[in-house]
């Protein structure tokens, strides 16, 4: 591998030994598996005590964060009431709770959080330019109050269930008032969030399903194919825990955790069983997307429908254009085992899938086995695990009807991960911003190369997006056609970089 091919990096030397162990009760339990959540509550803080916070931390909240272990076990009962054909379910509340780079300077104390990610260290602030989040003219971000000016320590994450009346829980909002309560004046708050599952459930805001293909993890994520070690559900690799959470190499199974300078590869022995969390409050302007889904697809002469699944990947369904070409197949979203199970290779020339489309540029799969050594393996370097949340109300029919938002919603994007810039920043940047990835592609019968374009859905570029959008004539072939995008459908207005530690570190802060 060459680390001059665009959209690559040389998988870089101090990313951590990735077959860690996995200890599931001191992993806080959205990163790997996700708090099961109706809605969560984004409480973004500012610490005002930090002695009397560590106190709280120390004494009171390391004790209610929700562990990988206790989601664990949840989804099992869950899984177990449903086989017994009974669907009550108790509800659940979780808690989980990170900080920015600032905020564990609060904690640790000087010198104390060095060595950390490079991104990270330096805030989603200021790494928005390189990731050409937009600014106002005069270069300023205008982003929610605390984010673009250093203001924000940390943040509590509060996730529960709605109640028969489709409200917020009323355990879930006793849970809020006593981390509150507990953190006192030692905090003060900055900024709130709520998301919220969608009445159509389990679909992010512009009608597409969300949260199907997340990464398997090993020693978590039952295997399903006992032919393949490698795969959980069809379509699903199975990674190293290391990709996303700090340890100890499996090697060394008993190595007490307090054994200074350990594990080996690490700034800090504290972030072990820790992950980086990337906050992103993406506005989703939807009835400008489909009104741009309308127009456009009428003077292609292509099903609006077919337009969106081309810049996403997938159907409204979850159904994927590599396995559903031309017209949606709901039966294949809705399956778990089926609307995965795909590869990109064997569509060369974009017939099925668009190069740029949304899933094609985050995840490419397979596509990059045949350009560089060990293509398949260097892009599982560059996975995130999602576990956002839209955020907003619905579309009102003025809205539709106008074609223009007048209420903000859209997705309170969370991903983890252990390197923020060889994950969420190199999928954003090196990807999905970046016009000439995938790279190598020539037009069927011709030497003439094809410049994919930006990622339609949240490709962010300093001046005009564009799409190669060979309209499909499957399977006879395809008519060239450039997608213009002219106004982004998502726009960032927030973002911070937290790091959500060990229930170990938490009570030993
Ligand atoms: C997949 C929508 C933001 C990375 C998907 C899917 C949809 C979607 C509908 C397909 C369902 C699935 O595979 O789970 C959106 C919308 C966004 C957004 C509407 C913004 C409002 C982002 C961002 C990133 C990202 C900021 C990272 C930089 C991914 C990845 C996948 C995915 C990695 C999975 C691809 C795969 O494994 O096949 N997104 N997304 N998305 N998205 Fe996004």
């Amino acid at each position: 591998m060459s680390a001059s091919v665009p959209g690559f990096s040389a998988v870089i030397a101090s990313k951590i030994d990735r077959s860690v162990q996995l200890r599931r009760s001191e992993i806080q339990g959205d990163v790997l598996i996700g708090l099961q959540k109706d809605v969560e509550f984004f409480i973004f803080f500012r610490i005002e005590d930090a002695d009397a916070f560590k106190r709280v931390v120390r004494d009171h909240l390391a004790d209610l964060v929700t562990t990988t272990e206790a989601v664990r076990s949840r989804e099992l009962q869950i899984a177990a009431a449903k086989e017994a054909g009974d669907l009550e379910r108790l509800p659940f509340v979780g808690f989980n709770l990170g900080f920015t780079h600032q905020g564990l300077g609060a904690l640790v104390g000087e010198g104390g959080a060095d060595g950390m990610d490079p991104s990270f260290m330096a805030g989603a602030a200021a790494r928005a330019a390189d990731l050409n989040d937009p600014a106002g003219q005069d270069g300023t971000l205008a982003w929610k109050p605390g984010f673009a000016d250093g203001g924000i320590d940390g943040v509590f994450l509060l996730t529960g269930p709605l109640d028969c009346k489709d409200a917020v829980h009323p355990l879930l909002v006793e849970k809020r008032d006593d981390v509150l309560a507990l953190a006192g004046g030692s905090i003060s708050i900055v900024h709130e969030e709520t998301g919220r599952v969608r009445p159509e459930r389990g679909h992010e805001h512009f009608g597409f399903r969300d949260g199907i293909s997340n990464p398997g993890v090993r020693g978590l994520t039952p295997n399903q194919n006992p032919a393949d070690g490698d795969q959980g559900a069809p379509g699903q690799d199975l990674l190293w825990p290391g990709e996303f959470v700090f340890g100890y190499p499996v090697q060394d199974p008993e190595k007490p955790f307090t054994e200074p300078g350990d594990p080996p590869g690490l700034p800090q022995a504290w972030m072990r069983d820790g992950s980086y969390m990337v906050f992103r409050r993406l506005k989703q302007l939807v009835p400008e997307f489909d009104a741009f889904l309308d127009e456009r697809g009428e003077a292609l002469g292509l099903d609006p429908a077919l337009l969106g699944a081309r810049m996403v990947g997938r159907w409204k369904s979850g159904a994927p254009v590599m396995i559903a070409p031309l017209q949606d197949e709901p039966a294949i979203g809705g399956a778990p085992l089926l609307n995965n199970d795909f590869e990109f290779g064997s569509d060369p020339h974009q017939r099925r899938c668009p190069y740029a489309a949304h899933i094609r540029k985050t995840y490419p799969r397979d596509d990059l086995a045949r350009l560089i050594p060990n293509g398949e393996g260097v892009v599982q370097t560059h996975r995130i695990m999602r576990a956002g949340i839209p955020f907003g109300p619905e579309v009102t029919e003025a809205e539709a009807e106008s074609g223009t938002s007048a209420a903000e919603r859209g997705l309170l994007f969370v991903c983890y991960q252990t390197s923020i810039v060889e994950q969420f920043e190199f999928i954003q940047k090196d990807w999905s911003n970046a016009p000439g990835f995938l790279f190598d592609q020539t037009r069927p019968g011709s030497d003439e190369a094809v410049e994919p374009g930006h990622d339609p859905i949240i490709g962010q570029a300093s001046g005009a997006r564009e799409m190669d959008e060979p309209v499909p004539n499957y399977p006879f072939g395809s008519r060239r056609s450039t997608l213009a995008m002219p106004n982004p459908f998502v726009v960032p207005d927030a973002a911070a970089y937290f790091f959500m530690p060990s229930i170990f570190a938490l009570r030993t802060a």
